[in-house]
């Protein structure tokens, strides 16, 4: 059975969603020259969270129900092998790390959600890589859809890309559709499913795309002694890069973008 996606297509509902994930990407800009070594994960999230108090708004990860406990903290920080939801902690980062640090807020009743992988120092060439290969997915992703594309289109152009490269793409978690709720319909996978998904984006679709590449293989494991904490299952890198998209009637906008962050077509 095909569910409904929800539809924003007036221009209240659209500001809404803009201006949610400006304020998202404003506090990553807030973020970003903290996110260096010796910082700890849980300043991090301290800063996060205090930034996104004193402007008024909620971070839609802390006490969001999970599969064994609520998420304890405002944000995701996820190192080396852990693909998702990375609990911030009292390590500090060091240099060779690769770290993705997840935001999500609600502003005014609406979401924004994107993710951001940082090289900390100097880092190894296969870190690089899977970092470039992950930021270059979800720009092909963005690239493959207009008014009335598929979901398919963007799994597609996602998982050719990373196998191109030698690399995997996580099969167990997805973009998603984003509004008035974290998570919604449509479910975004990075790979083209075995039977054509040809659930349609008309405009008035809000959704993220989200791939998590690994330079192994795409197995996963979670940490059974904080519920949250996700992992390659082979000890191999994992990268991951998220925006919150728009479909319009011109095509796709990217939400949670300002001028700064690196921008389509960089090379780490
Ligand atoms: N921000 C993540 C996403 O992209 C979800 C994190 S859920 C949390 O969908 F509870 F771990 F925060
Ligand atoms: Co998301
Ligand atoms: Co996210």
């Amino acid at each position: 059975m095909r569910r409904r996606i929800p539809l924003f297509n007036t221009e209240a509902e659209r500001d809404g969603l803009r201006q949610a994930s400006r304020f998202n990407a404003e506090l990553l800009d807030f973020l970003r020259p903290q996110v260096v070594a010796g910082t700890t994960t849980q300043e991090i999230d301290r800063l996060a969270y205090s930034y996104t108090l004193d402007h008024g708004h909620t971070p839609a990860c802390l006490g969001y129900p999970g599969p064994v406990v609520p998420y304890p903290k405002s944000i995701c920080t996820s190192i080396n092998d852990v693909v998702c939801h990375g609990v911030p902690d009292d390590r500090p980062l060091e240099s060779g790390d690769i770290i993705n640090v997840d935001l999500t807020t609600i502003v005014d009743g609406w979401f924004g959600d994107q993710s951001e992988t940082f090289l900390i120092g100097e880092v190894s060439d296969e870190a690089r890589k899977v970092v470039q290969v992950a930021f270059d997915c979800l720009y092909l992703g963005i690239q493959a859809i207009g008014p009335g594309g598929h979901v398919d289109e963007i799994g597609r152009a996602i998982y050719d890309h990373a196998r191109g490269q030698g690399m995997d793409v996580v099969r167990e978690y997805q973009g998603h559709g984003i509004g008035r709720k974290f998570h919604q319909e449509p479910g975004i996978p990075h790979l083209p499913s075995r039977t054509p998904n040809r659930t349609a984006i008309p405009p008035g679709t809000c959704f993220t795309i989200e791939p998590m590449i690994n330079t192994g293989t795409w197995h996963t494991v979670m940490d059974e002694s904080d519920g949250w904490t996700v992992r390659t299952r082979d000890g191999g890198l994992s990268a991951q890069w998220e925006h919150t998209l728009l479909m319009t009637e011109e095509g796709v906008e990217i939400l949670t973008r300002t001028e700064n962050g690196p921008r389509e077509g960089h090379r780490f």
